[in-house]
């Protein structure tokens, strides 16, 4: 399949925001990338419902929404009702992840599990069966415009080889400093979909950085 392009949200200029979505809307995107942030699982804080629920009015594609928050069983319900079509939770804020991913799935959303760049995608061994994305964080999550982490390319070669020998359809999303230098190497090792912030809400023309990232050329 091809690759799919996830711009963060969390770059944009929160001032313009519906020029922002509108643009996203008329771009060569496929997901729209929304961080959640809860003060406590990652040293800042984000948006909540009120916005989600107002970017759902506004955008026309599938909300990918990140949540680095602790415990986020309890918000689950909330998040699908907030227009959430991928919900991602972290893999070290959930004790039982193998409840919080079928909770999700039940809701009738896709499944995601991130990963911080020190967990090993071994870890995922049992859980991978049930998931439908993987999310390898190629930085500390926390912030946009951060440095992509480049052990990141070793998990995902792991990983593409865990999937593909289970024969499994989990999708393996890129998360941290992607930009025009890393994506094509990204692809090349498997990945299949990639959020980028900075990359593309700091370019100049931020529609035509979603172009490339998608064409890779
Ligand atoms: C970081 C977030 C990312 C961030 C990506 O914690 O999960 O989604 O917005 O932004 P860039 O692409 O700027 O690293
Ligand atoms: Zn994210």
């Amino acid at each position: 399949m091809d690759h799919l392009i996830s711009p963060s949200l969390l770059a944009a200029d929160f001032a313009n925001l519906g020029n922002e979505i509108n643009m996203v809307n008329d771009s060569a995107a496929d997901w729209l990338h929304l961080d959640i942030m809860d003060g406590l699982f990652v040293p800042n804080i984000t948006f909540g419902f009120p916005l989600l629920e107002r970017i759902k009015e506004l955008t026309v594609k599938p909300m990918d929404v990140h949540l680095m928050i602790v415990d986020p069983d309890r918000y689950l319900t909330r998040f699908r009702d907030a227009g959430a079509n991928i919900l991602t939770v972290q893999y070290e804020a959930c004790t039982h992840l193998h409840r919080t991913v079928t909770a999700i799935k039940e809701l009738g959303m896709k499944a995601g599990v991130a990963l911080n760049p020190h967990t090993s995608v071994s870890l995922l061994k049992n859980i991978l069966p049930y998931v439908d994305v993987v999310m390898i964080m190629s930085v500390n999550p926390g912030f946009s415009g951060q440095k992509f982490i480049q052990e990141s390319y070793n998990k995902i070669e792991v990983l593409r080889e865990m999937i593909d020998s289970g024969g499994y359809e989990t999708l393996i999303e890129v998360d941290g400093g992607v930009d025009m230098d890393n994506a094509p190497k990204l692809v090349k090792m498997g990945a299949n979909v990639l959020v980028a912030g900075a990359s593309v809400f700091g370019a100049s023309d931020p529609a035509e950085a979603i172009q490339r990232l998608k064409l890779l050329a």
